[in-house]
């Protein structure tokens, strides 16, 4: 059986098999008096009225519903977060605020590092309620589709547990989730006097089987920075990693400018996530490698740091998405409506290349392209009703979220 929605006024990046860069990135297609048609939860067909119901008998409809000219957009996808996590850091962010850096504290033993140890002392269903509670919170702001990395657990055990969570959230949320495997999320204390040792014996040797064993991780991060790893610590890992099948990200850049930005270009990864301090030189590179830019401005908003140059990455050629970083510590936000909102206003990106950048390019930064990210025969009806006359309403609408319905796989889940 069928589903009819009509009458919506409906925006969407187009796909034509890969992200979007430079010019195209904002080009957005939009259609007035919109419907489309749905069958098991996947788009058949989408256009005017009377070429989608060409054919099709009424009888074969078994639900339709008129939006009455709303503005609809496809879901939000998020694609990059560690929103799995045991307990909040709100100590912490009262210390930044009065000054102390973040990677001071996490120097210190806390950050990640106090993450870590939550999630050791917390049980994995446990774990799972408190993950799942902040999951669905993101989807009822519109995240239709979402990216999870592990990273607080360090060890082999807690790792597979975090990844096991993952997992059961893909399960039993409605959401669409890419799991990511980021041991290499910060050096354990018993490691510190031999980082190597920790990326050589256990990152390399020991979890990445292990990992690839389970079948859960798609992906594999690194946190690439002064003070964590290398860029030839994270050369070494993301290099095994490619060899036994495993996608790559990057946290490059995020603080100081190492070089992880080049090297994202040099192994073309995916995607390279932050990018507040990366040049002018290793971004061009990017664009040139076709590694998708994910910028993070919600956490220089809570970092308090310079937001990166979006505009200018974009008018780089380096195709751009947009994540909220939901984290305990760096960045506790699971909206991509306020992501959204920053990027257009501090990032000066325009509304339709944050559009792209929050769905399409988001989709292509996860591997997820092919499924979801913008409304075409054949992708998943994940779909968002706003509260305006135009994908504008995100950004003008302060502190607010104009979205009112979320719509996954065709049903109303928010
Ligand atoms: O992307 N930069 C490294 N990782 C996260 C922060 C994680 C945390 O502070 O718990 C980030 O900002
Ligand atoms: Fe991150």
């Amino acid at each position: 059986m069928k589903k009819l929605y009509r009458n919506m006024r409906l925006f969407t990046a187009v796909d034509n098999g890969r992200a979007l860069a430079g010019a195209e990135q904002g080009k957005i297609s939009e259609l007035k008096n919109a419907s489309m048609l749905v069958s098991n939860g996947v788009v058949e067909r989408v256009g005017a009225e009377d070429e989608v119901t060409k054919g099709i008998c009424g009888r074969d409809i078994s639900f339709e519903k008129d939006f009455g000219g709303a503005c609809v957009i496809p879901g939000f996808v998020d694609p990059h977060t560690h929103i799995c996590f045991a307990k909040r850091r709100e100590d912490e962010f009262g210390m930044r605020l009065a000054g102390l850096p973040y990677l001071e504290i996490l120097a210190r033993g806390g950050g990640i590092l106090s993450s870590v140890n939550a999630v050791k002392e917390t049980d994995e269903e446990e774990l799972f309620r408190r993950s799942e509670r902040t999951v669905l919170a993101a989807l009822s702001k519109g995240t239709t589709t979402i990216e999870i990395k592990s990273g607080y657990g360090l060890d082999t055990e807690a790792e597979l547990k975090m990844l096991r969570v993952i997992e059961r959230i893909s399960k039993e949320t409605p959401l669409t989730v890419a799991p990511t495997f980021m041991g290499a999320h910060a050096v354990p204390p018993e490691y510190k006097s031999d980082p190597d040792k920790f990326v050589d014996e256990i990152l390399i040797k020991e979890m990445l089987p292990k990992v690839k064993a389970q079948g859960i991780a798609r992906f594999c991060d690194v946190f690439c920075e002064e003070g964590v790893f290398s860029v030839e610590q994270s050369r070494r890992l993301l290099k095994a990693a490619a060899a036994m099948g495993f996608k790559l990200k990057i946290h490059a850049d995020e603080v100081n400018d190492l070089g992880g930005a080049g090297l994202a270009a040099e192994l073309h990864t995916t995607s390279a996530e932050h990018l507040l301090a990366a040049s002018e030189e290793h971004l061009k590179a990017m664009g040139e490698a076709g590694t998708i830019a994910v910028l993070l401005p919600a956490t220089a908003y809570s970092l308090k740091k310079p937001y990166a140059n979006g505009r200018n990455i974009v008018d780089w050629n380096v195709p751009v998405a947009i994540a909220t970083d939901c984290n305990p510590g760096s960045c506790f936000c699971e909206s991509m409506p306020f992501v959204f909102g920053l990027a257009v206003m501090k990032m000066n990106m325009t509304v339709d290349e944050a559009l792209t950048a929050s769905t399409l390019n988001a989709a292509y930064a996860i591997g997820l392209a092919d499924k979801v990210g913008s409304l075409q025969p054949g992708k998943q009806a994940d779909f968002l009703v706003l509260d305006g006359e135009t994908p504008v309403a995100l950004a003008y609408h302060a502190g607010s979220t104009s979205v009112m319905e979320v719509y996954k796989l065709g049903e109303k889940v928010a």
